[in-house]
C-alpha cells in the first residue's frame, strides 16, 4: 500500500474516482479551486507500492492543529484493505481534531469513522445535494495519561 500528498498533476485521476464513488467531491477544475487554498490537502493512495495507481483520495482543510475532512473516497474494488484508514492517519498526523460531515445516505462511511474513534456531535438537515441530512462527527486526539 502506499500513500502521499497529491499533486496537480493527479487532479483528472482523482476526479474521475470522485466522479465514480463520490460526485460531490467535484471536477477536477473545482477540485483545483479548492486545493489552491492555503489550508487545503490532497492525500492520494492506492494497493501497490510500486508504479501505484490512485484508488483513493482524501481532501482537507488544516487550519493549526484542526482539521477538517472534506471528501474522502476510495475505488470500489480496493475497499475494504485500509486504504481509507491509511489516508486518514496521514492526514491526522499532528492533528489535535478533526471534524467533518457525512451523509446520512452513506452508513458505510459512518461506520467507517465511528470505528476511527469519531463521535457524533450534531446533524445539519438537507446538507449533502439531493437534500439528505449530514451527521457531523468529530474527533480529538486523546490526552496522555498523567503520571
Ligand atoms: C467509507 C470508505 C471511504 C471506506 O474506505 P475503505 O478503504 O474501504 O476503509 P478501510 O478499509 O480503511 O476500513 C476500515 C474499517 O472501517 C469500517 N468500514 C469501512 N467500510 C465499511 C462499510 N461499508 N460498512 C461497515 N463498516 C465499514 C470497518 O470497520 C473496516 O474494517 P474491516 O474491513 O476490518 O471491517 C469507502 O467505503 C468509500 O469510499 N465509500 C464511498 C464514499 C464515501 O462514503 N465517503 C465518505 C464520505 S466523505
Amino acid at each position: 500500500m502506499s500513500v502521499r500528498r497529491g499533486a496537480e498533476a493527479d487532479l483528472e485521476r482523482v476526479a474521475a474516482l470522485a466522479g465514480e464513488v463520490l460526485p460531490e467531491a467535484g471536477s477536477a477544475a473545482s477540485l483545483a479551486d479548492t486545493l489552491a487554498g492555503p489550508a487545503a490537502e490532497l492525500w492520494v493512495g492506492g494497493r501497490e507500492t510500486e508504479e501505484p495507481a490512485i484508488e483513493a483520495f482524501l481532501v482537507a482543510l488544516r487550519v493549526g492543529t484542526e482539521l477538517e475532512v472534506l471528501w474522502l473516497g476510495v475505488a470500489p474494488g480496493a475497499r475494504r484493505v485500509g486504504l481509507a484508514t491509511a489516508l486518514l492517519e496521514s492526514a491526522l498526523a499532528g492533528a489535535g481534531s478533526c471534524h467533518l460531515e457525512v451523509s446520512v445516505a452513506r452508513p458505510g462511511a459512518q461506520a467507517f469513522y465511528r470505528e476511527r474513534g469519531f463521535v457524533e456531535v450534531g446533524r445539519r438537515r438537507a446538507y449533502h445535494p439531493g437534500g439528505d441530512d449530514a451527521i457531523r462527527m468529530q474527533w480529538v486526539v486523546e490526552a496522555a495519561p498523567e503520571g
